[in-house]
């Protein structure tokens, strides 16, 4: 396929649609399934979870776990708790984000956020329960030999290093520190890196490990993760500015409201558009090596330039 182009044609884009509805509609069934299954108690903390989990997201991380396996030339099914351990972090990550000390943001997915409707006191600990409860999960595959041991604790330390300190909040922390002051362009990349890409690049790197992948291709992946990641943020930044908050589903302005640092508030829409658009050419050639298997992860990141949610 066209290496530098940004947009699908109409066939592709409606390949696309129904592969990534396909995707997301069986991301969603297993997430359900997979936490419903091991967190079976249905009390307040119970319930404050499953309104931070169960509220419609685009499910983007789990898809990607999928994708991972599927690359690896593994049976999907196989990481289906792995792939709601990443969702599970992902929204903890969000709840947190949305607090007053944080983001102070009131809608997420359209919804009033978690701390809204259950207090923060409990939106903190639905947070802290579902990070905990993700390597709850994760710890819990069973496994049929020692190669499945192996890499399940290979994803564990990963994971758990590209959640903590290091990773996303790390990026967190960056993000919260900087807010006001002015930051040089390799601080911005990294806060992307950190903040949005870490979880990215475990969820392909989980599935990929999982399936038993190899380690060039892992490194591609991984660079795929790196480039999506800066190129999601951006976007994320450009729809808090240009969205339409419905289709978005969270208040507009928040960045602006907290005096963030972003590619638009530093570069401006137009020429963080384009550094978007130079990040998912990095994407692109980042799979060079591989085939028709990397199709889907090829049409997302074209998707990620004109997404409206
Ligand atoms: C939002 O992520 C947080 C960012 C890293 C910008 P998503 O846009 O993937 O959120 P959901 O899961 O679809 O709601
Ligand atoms: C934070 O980025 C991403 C996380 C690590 C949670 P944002 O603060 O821009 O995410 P949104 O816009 O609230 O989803
Ligand atoms: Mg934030
Ligand atoms: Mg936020
Ligand atoms: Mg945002």
């Amino acid at each position: 396929m066209n290496k530098t182009k940004y947009l699908l044609t109409n066939e592709e884009k409606e390949v696309f649609n129904r592969w990534l509805s396909a995707r997301k509609d069986n991301a969603e069934a297993n997430l359900k399934a997979c936490f419903n299954n091991h967190f079976k108690k249905k009390d307040s903390i119970h319930e404050a979870m499953c309104y931070a989990l169960y509220n419609g997201g685009k499910r983007l991380r789990p898809i990607m776990v999928y994708e991972g396996a599927a690359i690896a030339g593994a049976e999907i099914q196989k990481v289906a708790p792995a792939a709601c351990a990443l969702e599970m972090i992902h929204c903890y990550s969000l709840v947190h984000d949305d607090l007053p000390a944080m983001d102070d943001d009131d809608y997420r997915r359209g919804k009033p956020t978690c701390h809204k409707v259950f207090g923060e006191a409990m939106a903190i600990l639905a947070g802290d329960a579902l990070l905990t409860g993700a390597f709850e999960l994760l710890a819990s595959i069973p496994c049929q030999n020692d190669q499945d041991q192996i890499r399940l604790l290979r994803v564990i330390a990963e994971l758990s290093s590209a959640a903590g300190s290091s990773g996303m909040i790390g990026g967190q922390v960056i993000d919260l520190e900087s807010e006001g002051k002015s930051i040089d362009y390799p601080t911005l990349v990294n806060l992307h890196a950190l903040k949005t890409g870490k979880l990215f690049i475990a969820a392909l790197r989980t599935g990929a490990i999982l399936g038993g992948i190899d380690d060039m291709k892992l490194h591609k992946l991984t660079e795929y993760g790196l480039h999506f990641g800066q190129a999601f943020q951006i976007t994320d930044d450009i729809l808090d500015i240009t969205g339409d908050e419905k289709e978005v589903g969270k208040p507009l302005g928040s960045d602006e409201k907290n005096s963030k640092n972003t590619y638009p508030s530093i570069f401006g829409l137009e020429k963080s558009l384009q550094m978007a658009k130079e990040q998912i050419n990095k994407c692109i050639l980042s799979l060079n090596d591989f085939g028709k298997e990397a199709d889907f992860l090829r049409w997302l990141a074209y998707y990620i330039l004109s997404r409206s949610s």
